[in-house]
């Protein structure tokens, strides 16, 4: 059986990844192929902890919350019931809203970024992406998209997501290896949705 392609969307918060995730989706399903979206932190054990982490219910030291983002990847890529490497493996399409360029773009700004990444080796052996979308949007946009909605995650400060976001391209420089496709969000949502399909279908082939 042909492998399928594993899809992942990064982006500071507010970014519009998660839209561009469900619209790639609903695309490619329509044209047949056979879709399945998911996202990180995952439902599983490890993520079930990190949500708590990150509305400040719980609090652990920063290196030991990259350990546990790894953690859960790791879950999300081998978990008996739930992983993703077996439906990869069984042709279907995987689109994943973050992986592991979030835990060195966040938790690198806190941990050296050459740790969080030797921590990500066997996510990054075991289930590299086809391509990295990488949504890119201007410090003022995500401002006002985290504003309205109101949410207070931990890493919602504008000074924090400025660095994620220099983060996100020092990553992409240290990594030349991985494929990384950089689109500008700050634009309507059909032309950045149009250039996020074309990227894609180069990506994978057709
Ligand atoms: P996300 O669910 O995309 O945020 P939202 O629900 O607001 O769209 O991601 C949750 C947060 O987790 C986000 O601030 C980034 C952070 N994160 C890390 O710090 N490291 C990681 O490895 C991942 C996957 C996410």
């Amino acid at each position: 059986m042909a492998r399928g392609k594993f899809i992942v969307f990064e982006g500071i918060d507010g970014s519009g990844k998660s839209t561009h995730a469900v619209l790639l989706k609903e695309r490619l399903e329509s044209e047949g192929h056979k879709v399945y979206l998911t996202r990180e932190p995952t439902d599983g054990e490890a993520g079930v902890l990190l949500r708590r982490l990150l509305t400040g219910k719980a609090d652990l030291p920063e290196q030991a919350i990259a350990g546990l983002f790894m953690t859960d990847r790791i879950d999300h890529i081998l978990n008996a019931k739930t992983g993703i490497l077996r439906r990869v493996e069984e042709g279907e399409i995987v689109i994943s809203d973050r992986y592991y360029f979030s835990s060195f773009a966040y938790n690198g700004s806190y941990a050296p970024m050459e740790w969080v990444i030797e921590l990500n080796r066997l996510a990054m052996e075991t289930l590299r992406p086809d391509l990295t979308v990488f949504m890119d949007i201007q410090p003022e946009a995500f401002l006002s998209r985290i504003e309205s909605r109101g949410t207070t995650e931990r890493y919602e400060k504008t000074e924090v997501l400025k660095k994620v976001r220099e983060n996100y391209f020092k990553a992409f420089s240290l990594l030349p290896e991985e494929k990384v496709a950089v689109v500008d969000n700050g634009r309507a949502l059909d032309e950045a949705a149009e250039e996020v399909y074309r990227v894609v279908k180069e990506a994978i082939g057709e």
